[in-house]
């Protein structure tokens, strides 16, 4: 999709979409094109139920005396509920609308209601963005019908009075749109394409360009270093596993030793959970190559931070495995030394991805000392029993950090909800042989499997866990700006953390 930012002028061609506050007054803009159209518009009003609710559309075809090949009238809702997030879902329902009419241009001219907070350039480049979010498209392994999947609208132009600052809003937002498709296409990408090294190999082609350092640990490496927990996990596969490090270094020197040290981000990278040799039933196993959506998420976000420059220092650091059963697998009941020195009994290899990440937070840690450390992952069935699709679990040892999540949060739309740590939990993962164990046995499966993490966090590092296993991926489009499956989740949330709270 093409998106451009335009001033005022005659719209001569393709829809011409403008603006209704609640009620289905006509903004200054449709009454421009009420009036270009003699009066199609309030006559279409009239025969409608639009009341100028939000998303709420009428579209005139062919209006005659207008040149556009429609009119496509958008209600807006109150001005002040208007916000960016708002704007953004406008955007997408938009862009989605005309991709259901086979419009191939359009022209928004949504003037900013009176009495509304946003301004006009940011209205301008949110609802540029939410089109942007609508276009993502997984459809390379299609090899018939392309054209009834085909997207036809290719060109929208954002009408504004202030084009300089609504590009300027939306050079950024267009980053992290780059970064959050990036991060679906990896999710969406099948297990057999998309294995520990080929993401490896991804994550260095989309990075490195942009002045990301990337780094790559194979095995042989993790083995001398002592990543026992993360190796366990993948020895049951034919596939080599592999950590990648990305350093984002947009911030102040590293030789400043306070200010310098990174945010960094650790994601689980499971590129398909079989479960191992505790196996999962058929349908529990379909949809398994989407358990890496925490390392999705991080290299999504280390893109965005790096395309738009942020001035920043980031470190993304992804455990990338494979968890099948084989004769070379870890069994239930094995028993691994992580890095960290402390040891786990495994009882069941299908709770693989605190092993994996338990790893990764102690090289992390150890090797960058950073401000706060902040993991993703599909960690857990029972977030999804607790919470559903609308929110992700977040677990916090820091309560300025946990607000800090749940306000970005509720900026973006990718909403989280604090649930508890506490020392009674923690004695639910005590082992009778080793320090740990891997699972605690029954309930709140969600809260163990944070207590467990926690226990690789060391000198009361400021961390946060994200479990995403709800929201990472999505079935059907049950919100305008996600696609079906892979919804790169979290891109947007760490995004606006770090604007708000850690660049300079
Ligand atoms: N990857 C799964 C969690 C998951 C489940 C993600 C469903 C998305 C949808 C994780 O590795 C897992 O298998 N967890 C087990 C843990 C249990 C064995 C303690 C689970 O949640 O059942
Ligand atoms: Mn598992
Ligand atoms: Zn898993």
């Amino acid at each position: 999709m093409q998106i451009s930012f335009v001033a005022p002028s005659d719209i001569t061609a393709g829809a011409w979409v403008v603006g209704a506050g609640e009620g289905g007054a006509l903004l200054p803009a449709a009454a421009r094109a009420d009036k270009a159209s003699g009066g199609a518009l309030s006559r279409a009003l009239k025969v409608s139920r639009f009341t100028g609710k939000p998303g709420q559309m009428l579209e005139v075809l062919a209006p005659a005396g207008a040149k556009a090949s429609r009119l496509l009238l958008v209600g807006l809702g109150k001005p002040e509920s208007l916000d960016e997030k708002g704007l953004e879902t406008l955007g997408a329902q938009i862009a989605g609308r005309l991709y259901a009419s086979g419009e191939t241009a359009a022209s928004l001219e949504i003037d900013v209601p009176k009495n509304a907070k946003v301004k006009k350039a940011e209205l301008a480049a949110h609802l540029a963005f939410g089109a942007k979010l609508k276009s993502y498209a997984f459809d390379k392994y299609r090899t018939k019908n392309l054209e009834e999947f085909e997207k036809k609208l290719k060109t929208v132009r954002i009408v504004s009075a202030e084009v300089a600052a609504a590009k300027k809003a939306y050079a950024g937002l267009d980053a992290v749109a780059e970064g959050i498709f990036l991060a679906r296409d990896l999710v969406n990408e099948p297990p057999n394409i998309l294995y520990p090294e080929e993401f490896a190999r991804r994550a260095k082609q989309a990075l490195s360009k942009l002045g990301v350092k990337v780094e790559v640990l194979g095995e042989a490496e993790m083995k001398k270093r002592g990543f026992g927990a993360l190796l366990g996990v993948g020895q049951g596969s034919a596939r080599e596993s592999q950590l990648v490090v990305m350093q984002w270094n947009g911030g102040p020197s590293s030789k400043n030793k306070k200010s310098g040290k990174p945010i960094a981000l650790v994601g689980k990278g499971v590129c398909f959970d079989s479960g191992g040799l505790s196996i999962k039933v058929g349908a529990g196993m379909q949809g398994m190559k989407g358990d890496m959506a925490g390392a999705a998420c991080v290299t999504g976000t280390i893109l965005a931070l790096a395309t738009r420059k942020a001035k920043v220092n980031a470190v993304g650091v992804i455990g990338l495995v494979e968890n099948m059963p084989d004769g070379g697998a870890f069994r239930p009941d094995d028993v691994l030394t992580s890095l960290s020195g402390q040891t786990i009994e495994v009882l069941n290899t299908d709770a693989e991805g605190r092993l994996v990440l338990a790893d990764a937070l102690t090289y992390t840690q150890r090797r960058f000392a950073p401000k706060a450390v902040i993991d993703l992952a599909t960690l857990t069935g029972a977030i999804v029993q607790t919470l559903g699709f609308e929110h992700a679990g977040v677990f916090s040892n820091n309560d300025d950090l946990a607000k800090h999540i749940q306000a970005a949060g509720r900026y973006t739309g990718e909403r989280v909800w604090r649930l508890p740590l506490d020392p009674f939990y923690d004695k639910m993962i005590r082992s009778k042989i080793a320090d740990m164990k891997n699972i605690g046995g029954g309930n709140s499966g969600s809260i163990t499997a944070a207590q467990f993490l926690l226990r690789f966090i060391e000198k009361d590092t400021p961390w946060a866990h994200l479990d995403i296993a709800g929201v990472a991926w999505q079935d059907g489009e049950q919100k305008p700006t996600i696609p079906s499956w892979g919804t790169g989740w979290g891109v947007r949330l760490l995004n606006r953390l770090m604007k708000e709270h850690y660049e300079a």
